[in-house]
């Protein structure tokens, strides 16, 4: 028996504070006003996307003990930005990242909570775990979490928050007004929860939201960031959006949900994917190339060049070859508050493999560093975009993608306009939305609490 066709699953990553971003572009505008967001949810909805996602930087990225300004810097709080959004559309799901190592579980519930009824239902939470000390400065007690208990704390924070959501029921609220009686349980939102990090207790404010509880997402990829989203999300933000890492990672993160008690169905994984169309797939290729090198200027290679060297480069020439000096071991000094700097924890390895790459094909640094850092994963006319979207999603390399344009805020109208459609037409992505909340356009088993007791 062949297999049904699966429905893709696409959503709109509003674009963000790195160098995908292409600020300097003259078609780009604000990534702080709200026109650029509601521009940016209403090209989603018009597609019929499942959700916007909005990432989350709790403190501005420095390099050399100054901002990074030659990415986007900046961006306006994201329960604010959701709230406004809910506001400005209808079906469209808000997704929102919120770290729970610098939050409360009171406050994220409450905030959460409150989104999903101002919503109808289409809240998402995107539970990040980061735990550096110089993101912790911006908070009240410093970097206080080892590295080795941030997931700890977000297994607890999730259920703490999960018994408040569930500390009403949908009944509870009866508002007669006959007889006078509002609450039909006078212990409604009752709560008391003590485990190692959080000891509370008292009445949950916000009484039970369309969703109950808000669709979870998760985002590391640790052996410890996997296991918590197969025994706690309903879909995982991944990095893997090449096909075979894609297929590997899919595979590993659904075998790991049969310890939970979970079927496959119950995790989706979206990776982050960017994309760049043309007329034709060669047209589509000048332009991703004119892309690159404009989101890795001669400066800009400098700067990510350094953050591997771990040392001060400014005097390098972008247009020479990579530095005769090696990497710099011990503490990262350099960057601060990018995640991605772990991805070279080995540097002198790093470089020793650049090095051989830039000598095979003859890169100036700038060249190099486009080549190594590049992420386009469609770049073609949009029928190839869609043959690829299409191909990679049943051969289960994903069950769809969260899409990250370079240009804010109009990087999506041309998806919209021209791949969507195609995908339609194939069957393959709604035409319409079909359910009311953001679990019902996931495909996701309504009740939560019917898979998962506690
Ligand atoms: C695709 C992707 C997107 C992420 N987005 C964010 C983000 O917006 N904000 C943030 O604080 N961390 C973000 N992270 C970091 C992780 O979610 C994570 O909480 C932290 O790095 C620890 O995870 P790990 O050790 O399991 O990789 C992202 C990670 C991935 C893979």
């Amino acid at each position: 028996m062949s297999r049904p066709v699966k429905q893709i699953h696409l959503a709109a990553h509003f674009p963000g504070v790195n160098n995908t971003t292409v600020w300097s572009d003259p078609r780009s505008g604000s990534h702080i006003d709200f026109a650029s967001f509601a521009h940016f949810a209403r090209t989603a909805e018009r597609a019929k996307f499942d959700f916007l996602f909005l990432a989350e930087g709790l403190r501005l990225r420095e390099q050399r003990g100054r901002i990074h300004d030659l990415d986007v810097v900046g961006r306006p709080d994201t329960f604010t930005v959701l709230a406004a959004l809910a506001a400005v559309t209808e079906r469209l799901g808000l997704a929102g990242t919120i770290n729970s190592t610098f939050n409360e579980p009171f406050e994220v519930a409450r905030q959460f909570a409150s989104l999903d009824h101002l919503s109808d239902g289409r809240a998402a939470w995107n539970v990040v775990t980061s735990w550096d000390a110089f993101t912790g400065e911006n908070f009240r007690r410093g970097g206080f979490l080892p590295e080795d208990q941030r997931y700890e704390r977000a297994e607890q924070f999730l259920r703490t928050t999960w018994e408040l959501f569930d500390s009403w029921r949908a009944d509870d609220i009866i508002a007669d007004k006959e007889s006078g009686v509002f609450l039909a349980d006078p212990a409604a939102g009752s709560f008391e929860h003590k485990d190692a990090h959080f000891d509370i207790r008292g009445r949950f404010t916000v009484p039970r939201s369309p969703q109950g509880r808000p669709v979870i997402f998760q985002a590391g990829d640790s052996d410890a960031g996997r296991e918590f989203a197969a025994s706690s999300a309903d879909a995982i933000f991944s990095r893997h959006s090449e096909f075979d890492a894609g297929r590997a990672f899919h595979a590993d993160v659904k075998r790991r949900l049969g310890r939970y008690g979970r079927a496959p169905e119950d995790l989706l994984v979206l990776p982050a994917a960017s994309f760049v169309l043309g007329d034709t797939d060669a047209d589509a290729q000048e332009r991703a190339a004119q892309v690159r090198r404009q989101q890795v200027s001669g400066a800009t290679a400098i700067l990510l060049l350094e953050q591997v060297w771990n040392r001060d480069l400014q005097e390098h020439d972008p247009e020479g070859p990579l530095p005769e000096v090696d990497p710099l071991p011990g503490e990262h000094t350099i960057a601060r508050g990018r995640a991605s700097v772990r991805m070279y924890e080995d540097r002198l390895a790093t470089a020793r493999r650049w090095r051989e790459l830039a000598e095979r094909q003859r890169l100036t640094t700038r060249e190099l560093i486009i080549e190594v850092t590049g992420r386009q994963t469609f770049v073609g006319s949009p029928g190839a975009v869609a043959e690829a979207i299409n191909r990679f999603v049943q051969a289960d390399a994903a069950d769809g993608f969260i899409l990250v344009p370079h240009i804010t805020p109009s990087g999506l109208d041309e998806f919209a306009d021209t791949v969507v459609p195609l995908l339609q037409e194939r069957g393959v992505f709604r035409a319409e939305y079909e359910g009311a909340t953001l679990r019902d356009h996931l495909g996701l088993r309504t009740g939560v609490d019917a898979v998962r007791q506690f």
